[in-house]
């Protein structure tokens, strides 16, 4: 292949043309008028000065980039190309109409792929008289430095056709995954608990903005808390894609929006387009953002109160307590602080009378943990999925009969082994397992209807969007096990079937495999 053809030279078909030329194709970049081709190839030159600044680009390749793209306000110049992508805006009757024109325009063996989000490329592709010859190339932004591209096959869409479109993505140096035509694709489909988890655990009052993404960035490792995502992203294309992705799926209740997402494009709190969402922002810098870890470099000292220890299943949480000075100790009678790390291992032990009792409470609330305990007001929950030991951060969950006294020693006692904490309230799944049990959940699902496989999803979520890990490889290191049980928490205690858990995870489990095998 040798000459491509873009269709729109806003932010994602400058890019399209850019990484094309890069890659020594020639390139016939189309707009509505000149003046949106000239700021658009504005838009290329900057880029690629910057990749010569920082010296990733030598000024004889950007030259000969910027020479291979030729601007056009004639949609017919596109019968010269061999393939053709179209990146205008996401309006289906525009798209219907751009792919209408280009069907006549283009000789029948042409391809003709759309960057659309959001639509449905088996409905754009029923505008042409050669369904089978058009795909979905989604490519994400900023195109030249996102690896990932989706390549979506609608319903008539051939083998053949996304085989080439693969190939090609390949040999402009992105990484291709291959998609089915279903709302939101891979990554805008899977994606779609981060925020939503988020924006439910604020609306439950379990925790604060601030506390959620310090959870998900500190504990989870995610790259961005998904509020301040929302506020890159923006709230009205957050809320925008959220709703078309639960009308294109007839309402299911996984994808259900959030009153607050309503409210704040209602406020016209976008986000950093507008200077304030969940966050302020100056000369496009966060104001007022979660702080980063405390006592990751500097770990407080051991508590003067505490002996010994006894922890219940977790030899890593072992080591961590004897790294940080503790004694261990079997005899949970005479432990000052037991740590749980299954409510089910408190089952017939004898808990000394004063002793402070911390029980991962990602699978029952601490609330029912404690309703079985003696001294109710001496337990605490903590969040054990990612394992303390990889956390910088453990959220730490206050029943309804825990004192005051308790929580605050129990945060004392995370300060101590070099991890911060966020004392939150009692919500089922607590936040880092409610997060990543529901991102595997709908992984699990796209996987279980064939929207892609396994090794796909997991590479369009660490490319798409930056996961520090794949979903369902997630799920599969923490115990498709565990995952569903804090699935069926959360779906017993809120009675909401948007946590049902998705039955290929319940068969993994019963087989005894993985997500990924
Ligand atoms: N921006 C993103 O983050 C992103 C990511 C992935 C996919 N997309 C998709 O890419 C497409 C383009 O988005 P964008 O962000 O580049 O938008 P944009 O507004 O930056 O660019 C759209 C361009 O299309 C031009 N245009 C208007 N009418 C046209 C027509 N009839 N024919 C051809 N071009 C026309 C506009 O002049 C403009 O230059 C959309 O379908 C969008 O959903 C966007």
């Amino acid at each position: 292949m040798k000459r491509i053809g873009v269709v729109g030279a806003g932010a994602m078909g400058g890019g399209i043309a850019q990484v094309a030329a890069l890659a020594g194709l020639e390139v016939l970049l189309y707009d509505v008028g000149a003046g949106q081709l000239e700021a658009g190839l504005g838009r290329i030159r900057s880029s690629l000065d910057r990749f010569v600044q920082r010296g990733k680009l030598s000024a004889a390749d950007r030259d000969a980039a910027l020479q291979r793209i030729h601007l056009t306000t004639a949609l017919q110049g596109m019968a010269n190309a061999e393939f053709v992508v179209e990146a205008a805006p996401e309006s289906l009757a525009l798209k219907r109409q751009v792919f209408g024109e280009l069907d006549r325009e283009c000789p029948a063996g042409v391809i003709l792929a759309t960057n659309t989000s959001s639509l449905s490329v088996t409905e754009i592709a029923a505008a042409t008289s050669r369904p089978d010859r058009v795909v979905g190339m989604h490519f994400f932004n900023p195109v030249p430095l996102m690896k990932l591209v989706e390549v979506v096959s609608g319903a008539r869409t051939s083998p053949g056709t996304a085989r080439i479109t693969m190939e090609l993505a390949c040999q402009w140096g992105k990484t291709p995954v291959q998609a089915k035509d279903t709302p939101g694709f891979i990554v805008n489909r899977v994606a779609r608990p981060f925020p939503g988890e988020a924006l439910r655990l604020l609306g439950e009052n379990v925790a604060t903005v601030r506390q959620i993404d310090r959870v998900a960035k500190l504990a989870a490792h995610f790259r961005m808390g998904p509020f301040e995502l929302m506020d890159l992203v923006g709230m009205d294309v957050n809320y925008a894609v959220n709703r078309s992705v639960f009308e294109q799926f007839f309402f299911e209740p996984r994808f259900r929006p959030h009153p607050l997402q309503a409210q704040m494009v209602m406020a016209n709190l976008l986000g950093r387009k507008t200077g304030a969402g969940w966050y302020r922002y100056e000369s496009d810098q966060i104001v007022d953002g979660p702080a980063g870890s405390q006592y990751a470099t500097a770990p407080a000292p051991c508590l003067e109160e505490v002996g010994d220890v006894c922890v219940l299943g977790d030899d890593g949480l072992g080591q961590l307590l004897q790294d940080a000075g503790y004694l261990l100790t079997e005899n949970v009678g005479h432990a000052e602080v037991v740590v749980a790390c299954e409510p089910e291992a408190l089952e017939q032990v004898h808990l000394g009378y004063d002793s402070l009792v911390l029980v991962e409470a990602s699978r029952l609330t601490v609330t029912e943990i404690a309703a079985r305990i003696p001294r109710p007001e001496r337990v605490v929950g903590f969040g054990g999925i990612p394992s303390v030991v990889e956390r910088q951060l453990v959220e730490i969950a206050v029943g309804m009969r825990t004192a005051e006294a308790t929580w605050q020693q129990a945060a004392r006692f995370f300060h101590s082994l070099g991890k911060d904490t966020e004392v939150i309230g009692d919500g089922p799944g607590l936040i880092a397992p409610r997060l990543i049990a529901c991102l595997a959940n709908e992984a699990a699902y796209a996987l279980m209807e064939g929207v892609a496989g396994g090794a796909d999803i997991d590479t369009a979520m660490q490319l798409g969007v930056n996961y520090p890990n794949g979903p369902l490889a997630w799920a599969d290191e923490i115990g498709p096990r565990r995952v569903l049980q804090v699935l069926e928490h959360l779906h017993r205690h809120t009675g909401d079937d948007r946590y049902r858990p998705c039955p290929y995870l319940r068969k993994v489990v019963l087989a005894g495999t993985t997500l990924r095998s």
